[in-house]
């Protein structure tokens, strides 16, 4: 038998791999380390919930799990915890930087992606993102949900229909998005209301509205997220979007993009929120091009054409709100 405790016993590990601080242990040395495990995950046996039994217990295995298998010196835990604390210290009502933390570890998108598993042609759901902001303004079809929101106009249309293609009249349609500058109104000081609104679809599913043209921009980066992010040489972009939520009594609450094309950051999003089925035509209209509502526009504008299928509701329309309210953790005030 040998000393030396076997790969299965740390199975992430990758001896000779210089990204993973794995060193040969004792069997006693693992031993010990097992049984700490077991007696940690034993400790929460008693659990009365037992969904909540069952996060818990997965939670300690997969960290004990992390630091076994790259053998965390207290340096590194203690610069982890400092992380976490420089985290919550910046946390307020307007910044939420472990949503931003989960949203640039993939997290966010893995736990969309469990929960909206795919559904015929339903269109595909992808992060809420830190931006939403509930009693958004009500516009009529075809109008402008921009309130002198600096960018080129953009004239955005589809139509809402369930998976059996039949027109889902009274859909409500939430649009907001950020700014020619790449910012949202919340991330201004001055309590602004723009590039943000809700309307509903027509008796035949239909809906329009002006909007801005996407850019891209940052996500807030000058926390400790964007150190994590310059550490590890990734970029805090993300790619060009404008956000939808569509709900509608017996239907899946959708919230997902729609994204540029040959938008430069469609293929490393910061948050990994593009979906290929959510990149659309965005089509530049030369200056003096009438425009589908007769509104006069000085400059270049733009139309895009965004379909949108909801899947069936998933059980009750309380899980529906469920996932909403759960996600309005994300919401500003
Ligand atoms: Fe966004």
């Amino acid at each position: 038998m040998s000393d030396h405790y076997p790969e299965t016993i740390v199975p992430e590990a990758r001896p000779g791999d210089p990204n993973t601080a794995v060193r040969e242990i004792s069997t006693e040395q693992a031993a010990r380390e097992e049984a700490l495990v077991r007696e940690v995950v034993a400790s929460f046996d008693d659990t009365p919930s037992p969904r909540l039994k069952q996060l818990i217990e997965a939670l300690a295995r997969h960290l004990h799990a992390l630091v076994r298998e790259t053998r965390l010196t207290t340096e590194e835990w203690d610069a982890a915890i400092r992380f976490l604390t420089r985290c919550g210290h910046i946390t307020d009502d307007r910044r939420q930087e472990f949503i931003l933390l989960s949203d640039v570890l993939g997290v966010s998108m893995q736990t969309i992606a469990i929960n909206n598993e795919a559904h015929g042609n339903a269109t595909e759901a992808t992060v809420f993102g830190p931006f939403f902001v509930e009693g958004s303004p009500e516009i009529p079809i075809g109008g402008d949900m921009a309130n002198e929101a600096v960018g080129e106009p953009c004239w955005v249309e589809g139509v809402v229909t369930g998976t059996d293609g039949k027109p889902v009249a009274g859909a409500r349609i939430e649009v907001w998005g950020a700014d020619a500058v790449g910012f949202y109104d919340v991330q201004y000081s001055d309590n602004r209301t723009a590039a943000r609104a809700h309307l509903f679809s027509d008796d035949q599913g239909r809906y329009a509205f002006w909007g801005i043209t996407p850019v891209p921009y940052p996500i807030p980066h000058d926390g400790p997220v964007g150190d994590l992010l310059a550490a590890t040489g990734r970029s805090p972009m993300r790619a060009a979007h404008l956000h939808i939520m569509v709900s509608a009594d017996g239907l899946h609450t959708l919230v997902t993009h729609v994204f540029v094309p040959g938008d430069e950051y469609l293929d490393r999003d910061a948050v990994f929120g593009v979906k290929q089925s959510l990149v659309k035509d965005f089509a530049e209209q030369d200056a003096g091009t009438p425009t589908p509502d007769g509104r006069q526009i000085d400059g270049p504008w733009w139309r895009a054409r965004f379909d949108i299928v909801l899947a069936p509701a998933r059980g009750t329309k309380d899980e529906d709100v469920h996932w909403i309210a759960v996600h309005e953790g994300h919401r500003l005030t």
